[in-house]
């Protein structure tokens, strides 16, 4: 793949802060000197040189950049997404970059029950595992993915998880990032308001690690704020539920809602 590495590759090793420009067109996998991580989005980012190739030295600088250029992600809402990462870097708090690969650290921001990697107990948590993606795709049932698809596909994998692995762990920390990462493709290939988002353009970006422009998607012309993560959040958290109505159970929180309102 060597012929396909550009000046937008090229990174100077010795400038810390050296910003790669990415490119939309090119495209090449990770090297024997990358590194990668769990996160699809952020290896996509790195094989296209919108974040530095070798995944390495990732600064917010950076990252607001990287992200900014290829998703139209919004500077304040990268800040927000970088200091939860921050964490990962085994300097923190001294700490002003993370490198993909320390995001692969178990149950820090890593998680169980991955959509598309398995869990850490069965083997790599971090490397796309195709039998794993599969059992989500499944659920994946129509040529546009929905609300309802995309949170069974998350919740078989919980399910799947809780049944097999006796070290599976999913705190009120990791739903929050979970939902995080199920609104992703919804923000980055789809339609934010209607919560759908084409099914082969999903599946192209997880299984290739690479943006499904050869499919006909661009980059958003809209900037991408916090307050759409939010709003999304907002709606797959009600969608991740397998009741269809109040729940006859005391101390859940749609009974409460319901009391609430009566
Ligand atoms: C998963 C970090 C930005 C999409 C993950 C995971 C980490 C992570 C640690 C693994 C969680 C797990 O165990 O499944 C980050 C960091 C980011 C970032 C530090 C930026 C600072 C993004 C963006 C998108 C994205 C911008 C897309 C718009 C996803 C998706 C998953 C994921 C879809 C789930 C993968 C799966 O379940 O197999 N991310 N991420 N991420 N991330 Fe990111
Ligand atoms: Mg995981």
């Amino acid at each position: 793949y060597a012929t396909l590495l550009t000046a937008a590759f090229a990174h100077p090793g010795h400038h810390k802060a050296h910003v790669p420009t990415g490119s939309f067109i090119e495209w090449a996998p990770a090297g024997p000197n990358d590194v990668r991580g769990p996160c699809p989005m952020m290896n996509t980012l790195a094989n296209h040189g919108f974040l530095p190739h070798d995944g390495k030295n990732l600064t917010q600088e950076v990252v607001t950049k990287g992200l900014g250029d290829a998703l139209n992600f919004d500077a304040a809402l990268i800040q927000v997404m970088f200091k939860q990462a921050l964490p990962a870097n085994p300097d923190f708090p001294n700490a002003s970059f993370f490198d993909l690969n320390m995001l692969n650290t178990h149950n820090l921001l890593e998680h169980d029950a991955s959509l598309s990697r398995l869990d850490a107990y069965f083997g790599n948590n971090h490397v796309f595992n195709q039998q794993v993606f599969d059992q989500t795709k499944q659920y994946w049932v129509s040529p546009t993915i929905n609300a309802s698809h995309i949170t069974n596909s998350k919740l078989a994998r919980m399910l799947q998880s809780k049944a097999s692995n006796p070290t599976y762990k999913f705190t009120n920390t990791t739903e929050a990032f979970s939902i995080g990462e199920i609104l992703a493709p919804f923000i980055a290939f789809g339609d934010v308001e209607m919560v759908t988002v084409a099914r082969n353009l999903v599946i192209y970006f997880f299984e290739n690690e690479r943006l499904p422009v050869k499919l006909g998607w661009s980059r958003k012309t809209n900037a991408v704020a916090l307050t759409d993560i939010l709003d999304l959040a907002a709606k797959l958290s009600n969608a991740s539920t397998l009741f269809t109505g109040v729940s006859p159970l005391p101390g859940t929180g749609k009974r409460d809602v319901a009391i609430s309102q009566r």
